[in-house]
């Protein structure tokens, strides 16, 4: 039985490249769930089907033989024999991943599939990152924390992870799905308990260091 390591934040925040760091250095296992409703998102697309239709995705959820992995260095999604490793962070694809996260019975069906996920994962701990981890997910993992960074820095962030499109196309881009996204949960105010890392003016290692301190302290106060 492994532990959750909670870490939710919106895009941008730096939640993925973050969480892949702590993994790696710890010995830990990564689950992205962003991944998944990403995966089924593509997956309502690929079959012709709208994502703000209710029934389809339903439909596709329950029939969706996802493949995800725990391995930090392994970041292989795929769908049956499909890999949608690099289609699922297609523009289509962020577009249209709002429409499926937000029917409740889809979210309660994945939550069941990341809770199995973690606890028959053979690692001592796993960092799981999302949106309501902290809060739906595993309310009561040890660990609980929520990164943020103010709009701007997040867009310019995400600008320059996205080379084929301009700023502003992707600051409205991050608007919009921060919009839509915090309709289906709350990811941008801490539930209590919940510890906070501003990373509006951290960089990168000072990041990891800060939230590697929080772990710590939590862990060692278990
Ligand atoms: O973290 P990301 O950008 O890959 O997430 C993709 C989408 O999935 C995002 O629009 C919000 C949604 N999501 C969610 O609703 N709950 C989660 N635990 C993770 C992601």
């Amino acid at each position: 039985m492994s532990e959750f390591i909670a870490i939710d934040g919106p895009a941008g925040s730096g939640k993925s490249s973050v969480s892949k760091a702590i993994a790696r250095q710890r010995g830990y296992g990564l689950l992205d769930t962003g991944a998944a409703y990403r995966a089924l998102a593509w997956y309502v697309l690929e079959q012709g089907a709208d994502t703000d239709d209710v029934d389809a995705v339903l439909a596709a959820a329950s029939d969706f033989d996802l493949r995800l992995g725990l391995d930090p260095d392994d970041r292989t999604v795929a769908v049956g024999d499909t890999d949608i490793t690099t289609t699922i962070r297609e523009s289509r694809v962020s577009g249209a991943v709002s429409g499926v996260a937000r029917v409740p019975a889809v979210r309660e069906q994945v939550n069941i599939f990341f809770r199995s996920l973690v606890a028959n994962a053979a690692y001592p701990a796993v960092v799981v990152e999302g949106r309501d981890i902290t809060t739906v997910v595993a309310p009561d993992a040890p660990v609980r924390i929520l990164l943020t960074a103010s709009p701007e820095v997040r867009a310019a962030r995400r600008a320059g992870e996205l080379t084929s499109e301009n700023a502003a196309d992707v600051a409205e881009a991050l608007h919009k799905r921060d919009a839509s996204d915090s309709a289906v949960v709350d990811f941008l105010n801490a539930a209590d308990g919940v510890e906070v890392v501003d990373t509006t003016h951290l960089d990168f290692p000072q990041t990891i260091d800060a939230v590697l301190a929080v772990i710590d302290r939590k862990q060692g106060a278990e």
